[in-house]
């Protein structure tokens, strides 16, 4: 044990399997992070002084020898050493001696800061990339066009367009990305320097190591660096928290008009019942608004781990490792397959004519016409409502009841059509953010490949 002086005796096994087991899997995800932002703190500690050239050179090469050889599939990090960072070391200095020194003028609160930082910045660029392929499968869905229902209250309300449908999914994933890429500001700060919870006497350079390691800035107060820990993670778990509600949102309302018939859900995207022969099932749709309560609850996991919680590190701060990974995870996955789901769909538009004229959808059009004419809208309201208790009894359509007197035969056509022009809607997805994300992932590997490379 790396912290083994003060200690007579070691932690039971049981101990180590119980602090460290379930955590030294997360790790896994992080040991090209930690590694790579050891390269930066140590060429720092070179650059500044605080070790030797030599000693700097040799860290660095065992360094880049170790990210060559290991990584997150072939790196089994062992539970005796209790986490990546330390495993790092451990490797590090069984290539050199000076290895010993890596750890100077930091601590594993800066080091797992360091890391999730840098785990949290790529996964929001693939998270944004993954928004991004989703409002283009609905760009997609758009282009088929047709004639769609909106529902209030879960009953016909209104003919819409599909491509009004898609862009308005559309447009609402534009916040999402909006959301990610403000955060993404707050989680792009070097927290690296921080300590253990109140800085260093070594003459450190932050700003170097953020420079090296592609972050924005320094996040400047130490103790509120430490303390930050798990408020990013809470608050891309909010982000992505509220955009699962959507996209559950969606999950259920493409469930529901394959149930009326309105829609089919793609062959490739259901599956079977072992027993009921005539089973078509929406698993992915149902699985994907199940998922939502898994992403919503890593949530509340974070903030609860931080609720109450005293300045400083404290050990419960790593279970937010479980929390924002999971939410992150689950949420891309589920955007994925989405996103393979939603060009392939077919809207009956027999299915959803018959289901509009079911509903009166025309209704409010025509009471708008009436209107339109100079009769009060609360006069035409009424008409129209008693026309629709007419058609109710007799078992018609407003498509084809007699026209009212005040209107021309063509005005008529006019109002009882399903087809509505003015929400027909070109869905272009702006280029701006796929472009921005892959520039700053670009960005990033730079860095990354500059300090390996050398
Ligand atoms: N595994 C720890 C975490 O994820 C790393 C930091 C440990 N620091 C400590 N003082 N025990 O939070």
């Amino acid at each position: 044990m790396m912290w083994g002086g003060r200690f007579d005796k070691k932690p039971i096994s049981e101990v180590l399997k119980f602090n460290s087991a379930e955590n030294i899997e997360l790790d896994q995800h992080l040991i090209f992070y930690d590694a790579v932002g050891s390269i930066a703190h140590v060429k720092m500690l070179g650059k500044t002084g605080i070790i030797k050239k030599e000693e700097c050179e040799d860290i660095t090469r065992a360094l880049i020898s170790f990210i060559k050889s290991t990584n997150e599939k072939t790196g089994a990090l062992k539970l005796e050493y209790e986490d990546v960072h330390m495993n790092v070391e451990v490797a590090v200095t069984a290539i050199t001696p000076h290895g010993k020194k890596m750890h100077t003028a930091r601590s594993r609160n800066d080091q797992v800061l360091l890391d999730m930082r840098m785990y949290m910045r790529s996964n929001i660029i693939a998270l944004g990339k993954s928004i991004v392929e989703l409002q283009k499968s609905f760009e997609t869905l758009a282009k088929k066009d047709g004639v769609m229902v909106a529902y209030t209250h879960t009953r016909v309300a209104q003919p819409i367009t599909l491509s009004f449908w898609s862009d308005s999914v559309v447009k609402s994933l534009y916040r999402d990305l909006e959301r990610l890429l403000q955060a993404y500001k707050r989680v792009n700060q070097n927290p690296l320097g921080a300590g253990a919870i109140a800085g260093t006497s070594w003459p450190i350079d932050r700003n170097y190591t953020a420079k090296l390691l592609g972050f924005e800035g320094v996040q400047e107060n130490e103790l509120d660096t430490i303390n930050s820990r798990g408020e990013c993670e809470s608050e891309i778990l909010a982000i992505v928290s509220i955009l699962m509600n959507k996209v559950s949102g969606i999950a259920e309302e493409l469930i529901w008009l394959s149930q009326k018939g309105l829609v089919q859900i793609p062959a490739e995207f259901c599956t079977g019942s072992s027993m009921m022969p005539n089973k078509k099932n929406p698993d992915v749709l149902e699985i994907i608004r199940g998922r939502t309560v898994r992403v919503q609850s890593n949530f509340y996991h974070a903030l609860g781990v931080k609720k109450g919680l005293m300045t400083g590190y404290n050990s419960d701060l790593q279970e937010t490792k479980y929390a924002i990974m999971s939410g992150i995870q689950t949420t891309i996955g589920c955007l994925d397959i989405l996103q393979k789901l939603i060009p392939d769909l077919v809207f009956d538009q027999k299915e959803i004519a018959t289901e509009l004229e079911k509903g009166y959808a025309q209704a409010t059009e025509i009471a708008d016409s009436l209107a339109r004419k100079g009769v009060p809208f609360r006069e035409a309201h009424e008409r129209v409502g008693k026309l629709v208790k007419d058609c109710e009894g007799q078992g018609i359509g407003l498509s084809n009841t007699a026209a009212f007197p005040e209107f021309s035969r063509k005005e008529w056509e006019d109002a009882v059509s399903l087809k509505r022009s003015r929400l027909e809607r070109k869905v272009v997805v702006d280029k701006g953010y796929g472009k921005m994300l892959d520039d700053e992932e670009a960005r990033i590997e730079k860095a990354y490949q500059n300090l390996i490379a050398k």
